[in-house]
């Protein structure tokens, strides 16, 4: 590994970032995988709009972009098994992933995850592939809120979750 990239991927875990599953569904085929590269990217367009990075090796992307919808599930505090599922982690495949956990289809179609703390349902904007990642951009068309509001952190490479600080003393 060179350097630069040591460091980077040394400084990138230094970021604690919320953790998300992209899921889709349709005839390219169901699959999910989970991401820490969910971002708002605008509120006031004709839709809200977000993106995500995901690796172009996965089945996922691939998925998403045939099915041109996908749902992000921003995960809550207790769903961690749940995101090493959707990592690949526990050693099931993309087609049954999906028997190990609830869920239920949102108005496109999409797997939303239960328990999530939010689901964006969307469909495909554009993607961009750059170097080894696709950079996909979609439009929200359905938002569903849970009563956790508590969302799952990862940083450091290891779970965590946010807690309120006083003012710098
Ligand atoms: C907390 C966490 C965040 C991740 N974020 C991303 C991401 O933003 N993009 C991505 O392509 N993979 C990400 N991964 C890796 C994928 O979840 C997955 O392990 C990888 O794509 C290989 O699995 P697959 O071939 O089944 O997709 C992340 C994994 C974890 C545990």
């Amino acid at each position: 590994m060179s350097d630069l990239r040591a460091a980077f991927m040394e400084g990138m875990s230094r970021a604690a970032t919320f953790v998300a599953v992209a899921t889709t569904d349709g005839p390219g085929g169901r699959a999910g995988v989970t991401i820490s590269s969910l971002t708002s990217v605008s509120a006031d367009g004709e839709h809200p709009s977000l993106l995500a990075c995901i690796h172009h090796m996965s089945p996922a992307a691939t998925a998403i972009l045939k099915n041109r919808s996908f749902c992000a599930n921003l995960l809550a505090q207790d769903q961690q098994t749940l995101s090493d599922l959707f990592a690949g982690r526990s050693g099931d495949d993309h087609a049954t992933r999906f028997d190990r956990v609830a869920w239920e289809a949102g108005p496109l179609g999409q797997p939303n995850l239960t328990g999530a703390s939010a689901t964006f349902e969307c469909r495909l904007a554009t993607a961009l592939l750059w170097e080894t990642h696709h950079i996909i951009f979609g439009r929200v068309t359905d938002v569903r809120l849970s009563d956790n509001p508590e969302a799952l952190l990862y940083g450091q490479r290891a779970y965590r979750r946010a807690i309120h600080l006083p003012p710098d003393s």
